[in-house]
């Protein structure tokens, strides 16, 4: 069967019998999923939780990380990674003067001729961060569905880019409790809201969400900023080749985690969630959730994987500093067969779905839900688990 892209029985019994059993279980089957005993050469493919998947990883945060970080990649893997990575907003590094730390060590500018050249064509720039009026004026544009000129492009592309003081002062947060996911769970209010029907899931028996109530985070600007970012995803996606729907089949949830390099707050979203049953191209089943879908099983799965980072606050041994190392980023990540992040970040028994793992990111903090629904405000489609 050329579907399988002549893979051993063993692999289409693997994925057969594991991912819906998953499925079942009641976890995404894109969540984390570690199954041990196997032999790490398995057809010649990294595993998860491999060392070159954790490198790899590693490796795509440092791309984003400003010039000192990124310098430290030879310049054949960068532009390997590169060409696996389509931004939906261009990135920003910031100069070495006005952000890198000479003092630390682990910080050190590199010296070689290749690499202050790098530093040199880097695409550098001042923060302009955006304000929470920019916010909710791009978010009543997108939610409603307006049109969007070069003017709310800008403001948009700003808005992923230099976010306003509500998620700059939640990233730093997380960067000065050294990542430690409480410093996030802390900001988000005890009330429980529960999870509503969506599409018609209940009479499916469809529970999207990791628990049938989520919470929302005390501050609604960073609700809104969760809200931007899904809208945003679906807005942009389409000029990198994505067509993505905020439906409970398509695009409904992220993984927040916190990196383990830089403890920088992220969130690794994945769209194309339950594409539909179907005998030839897509023979697996996930469970009630996928009932009804009409998501095709298609090369658009190779591009599920959409990853936001926070602006990456400058840290010295001292702590956190006032300025940054690096923009926001939003891309999504490209898991073409053949590519280094089909090779080496999606683990083998997920080849077919596709699926990279937050883990190999950083700690998970919780899933970030979005429900579009014809709520009112957006905010309250935001279910944090
Ligand atoms: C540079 O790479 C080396 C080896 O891969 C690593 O040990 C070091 O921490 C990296 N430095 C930075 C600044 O990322
Ligand atoms: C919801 O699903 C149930 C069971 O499959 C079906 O009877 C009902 O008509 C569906 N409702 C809508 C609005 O699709
Ligand atoms: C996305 O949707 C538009 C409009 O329906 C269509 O023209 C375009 O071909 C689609 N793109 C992809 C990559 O499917």
């Amino acid at each position: 069967m050329g579907v399988w892209r002549g893979r051993s029985p063993f692999s289409l019994v693997l994925r057969l019998l594991i991912v819906p059993m998953i499925a079942v279980l009641g976890f995404h089957y894109a969540s984390f999923i570690s199954v041990s005993a196997r032999d790490p050469q398995f057809n010649g493919k990294s595993l998860c939780s491999s060392g070159a998947a954790a490198t790899c990883a590693e490796q795509l945060m440092a791309l984003f990380s400003g010039p000192v970080r990124a310098g430290n990649l030879t310049a054949a893997r960068a532009g390997e990674l590169r060409s696996c990575v389509r931004p939906l907003v261009p990135y920003h590094e910031i100069s070495p003067s006005s952000g890198c730390v000479l003092d630390d060590e682990s910080y050190a500018v590199p010296s070689t001729r290749r690499r202050r050249r790098r530093l040199q064509e880097s695409q550098f720039a001042m923060p302009q961060f955006s304000s929470v009026d920019d916010l909710f004026e791009v978010n009543a544009m997108l939610v409603n569905g307006g049109d969007i000129d070069g003017d709310a492009r800008e403001k948009m592309e700003r808005l992923a880019q230099w976010p306003p003081p509500e998620i700059l002062q939640l990233a730093k947060r997380a960067v000065e409790f050294g990542g430690d996911p409480s410093a996030v769970l802390t900001e988000l209010s005890p009330i429980r809201h529960s999870v509503p029907d969506v599409e018609n899931s209940t009479a499916e028996r469809c529970s999207l969400t990791k628990y049938d109530y989520g919470n929302r985070f005390d501050d609604d600007v960073i609700n809104s900023y969760i809200v931007f970012l899904y809208h945003a995803i679906s807005m942009l996606s389409p000029f990198v080749g994505l067509n993505v729907s905020l439906s409970r089949f398509d695009l409904f949830h992220g993984h927040m985690f916190t990196s383990y390099d830089t403890s920088r707050l992220g969130i690794l979203f994945h769209s194309r969630e339950y594409p539909a049953y179907d005998e030839k191209t897509f023979p697996l089943n996930l469970g009630f959730c996928q009932k009804g879908s009409s998501i095709p099983y298609d090369k658009s799965m190779d591009l599920r994987n959409i990853l936001w980072l926070a602006p990456l606050v400058r840290c010295t041994k001292q702590g956190i500093a006032d300025d940054w190392l690096a923009s926001g980023a939003l891309l999504i990540l490209d898991a073409r067969e053949g590519g280094v992040v089909y090779r080496e970040l999606v683990p083998e028994y997920l080849d077919y779905v596709r699926t990279i793992s937050e883990d190999e990111f950083g700690d998970h903090v919780a899933d970030i839900n979005y429900l579009n629904l014809d709520i009112s405000p957006p905010e309250r489609r935001v279910f944090i688990c």
